[in-house]
């Protein structure tokens, strides 16, 4: 079982300090291509591949792009933006980490590419502020690309011109969250705008932006280099393409793993996770984080991708894989799941404010006989539904996806878990 590698494909080979060894291993040679394509080409190729954001919608690449290029700018100066989503605040989730740390030229060529390809002037990486290590590669990786001619007026002379800088996170979930994230570039308080008006066409300071994930972005050079007809071979049908999956909890060797899309999750956990530790059964992985799923025992073979996932009311995510073994109580993690939201709730909406509190105090009343717990989690059922159709963004809409599967498969055990 081997690992196929588009976005970790230098991870561990090269020193990502030093811009030759990147440039040694055919690095920025799909910039070089880019750039002597018409950008129409580009983001024809980029929908072509089938590419689907990495980040947690999973939009397509493609057709992002080629909304952002075609967006009409509502003041008298327009601008086009493009802003690399390095907020990496997903629990479970620590893969754009990996790519920045061991291969940061790979995002820089990538994000210069798409840039190009909706005539973006300038960028930025907003990097998840505890992410020491990161911040510190891609500001110098920046600083080499700048001083190689691959930023700057007229990038390998070819007259288009484009600066990229580091902006530091705020420390909140929400600032993950796209439209939240360009006010927070903005310098305001990470609030969320309501959508639409999409970033495409209103963003970063009112104009054009493209905000795309670190892997989303790094899987871009490639499919210059190769085509999308060779993209599209790798992975299924409608989610071609590797994904990195962030695989933690109760395995061996956790990790990240990059694999062809449509891999199964019992590959993932006993082939390449090495298995549940200390040789326990296996009994639910939460999948795509805290916006995620759990996924019982019955689903191990289900396959990870887009559609096979959905089809069966799961996400994908940002490819969070949390282990819990048959010692584990899905009750204390959609309890931490709970109190998670109510403490990254900004608080702007009142039916999150209070929905997400209310939510982690019914956690709490599951206790008692049988009948009261089972109508706590019919309350909580409803609730989180209610909250779900009545918030004003993706966070508030969000812990209906774990309460729900968490109860389709978990019930029994909910209702006989003990006071938390
Ligand atoms: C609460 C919340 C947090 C999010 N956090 C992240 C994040 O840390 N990184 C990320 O790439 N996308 C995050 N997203 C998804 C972004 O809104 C957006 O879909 C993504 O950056 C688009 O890039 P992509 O098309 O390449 O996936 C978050 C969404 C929500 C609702
Ligand atoms: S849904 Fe929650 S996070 Fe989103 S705006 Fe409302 S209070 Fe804030």
């Amino acid at each position: 079982m081997q690992e196929h590698r588009i976005a970790l494909k230098n991870a561990g080979r090269i020193n990502p300090a030093k811009i030759e060894e990147y440039i040694a291993a055919d690095g920025y040679q799909a910039l070089e291509t880019a750039l002597q394509t018409p950008p129409e080409k580009i983001i024809y190729e980029l929908t072509q591949s089938g590419l689907r954001g990495r980040g947690g919608a999973g939009f397509s690449t493609g057709l992002k792009k080629k909304f952002t290029s075609e967006a009409s700018c509502v003041l008298l100066e327009c601008m086009r933006y493009i802003i690399c989503n390095a907020d990496e605040g997903e629990p479970g989730t620590f893969k754009d980490r990996v790519i920045m740390e061991k291969d940061p030229h790979l995002l820089i060529e990538g994000m210069i590419i798409a840039a190009y390809a909706v005539g973006a002037e300038k960028g930025y990486i907003y990097i998840r502020g505890e992410y020491h290590k990161s911040i510190e590669l891609v500001r110098r990786a920046l600083e080499s690309a700048r001083d190689h001619g691959f930023l700057g007026d007229s990038i390998m002379g070819s007259g288009y011109g484009l600066d990229i800088e580091v902006k530091l996170g705020a420390g909140s979930y929400l600032c993950g969250e796209e439209i939240t994230l360009l006010e927070s570039i903005e310098g305001k308080r990470g609030y969320p705008r309501i959508k639409p008006p999409y970033p495409a066409e209103k963003g970063l300071f009112d104009m054009p932006s493209l905000v795309n994930n670190v892997e989303t972005l790094s899987h871009i050079p490639a499919i210059i280099r190769h085509g999308s007809e060779w993209y599209k071979c790798i992975g299924t049908k409608h989610s071609p393409g590797t994904k990195i999956f962030s695989v933690s909890g109760d395995v061996k060797k956790p990790g990240n793993f990059e694999v062809e899309m449509g891999t199964t999750l019992k590959d993932l956990i006993y082939g390449f996770a090495g298995g549940i530790k200390n040789d326990r059964a296996f009994k639910a992985a939460l999948i795509g984080g805290a916006a995620g799923t759990f996924v019982p025992v019955s689903l191990i073979d289900i396959r990870m991708d887009f559609e096979t996932l959905k089809k069966n009311e799961a996400v994908l995510g940002s490819g969070a894989i949390i282990v819990m073994a048959e010692d584990k109580s899905v009750g204390e993690m959609l309890h931490s799941l709970m109190r998670f939201f109510e403490h990254e709730s900004c608080g702007k909406c009142v039916p999150c404010r209070v929905g997400t509190r209310q939510l982690r105090l019914l956690m709490e009343k599951i206790t008692g006989d049988r009948s009261v717990k089972s109508a706590v989690i019919d309350a909580m059922l409803q609730q989180s539904e209610l909250l779900a159709k009545t918030s004003l963004c993706p966070l508030g809409q969000s812990p209906v996806l774990p309460i729900r599967s968490a109860v389709k498969y978990f019930r029994d055990e909910l209702e006989y878990t003990e006071n938390l």
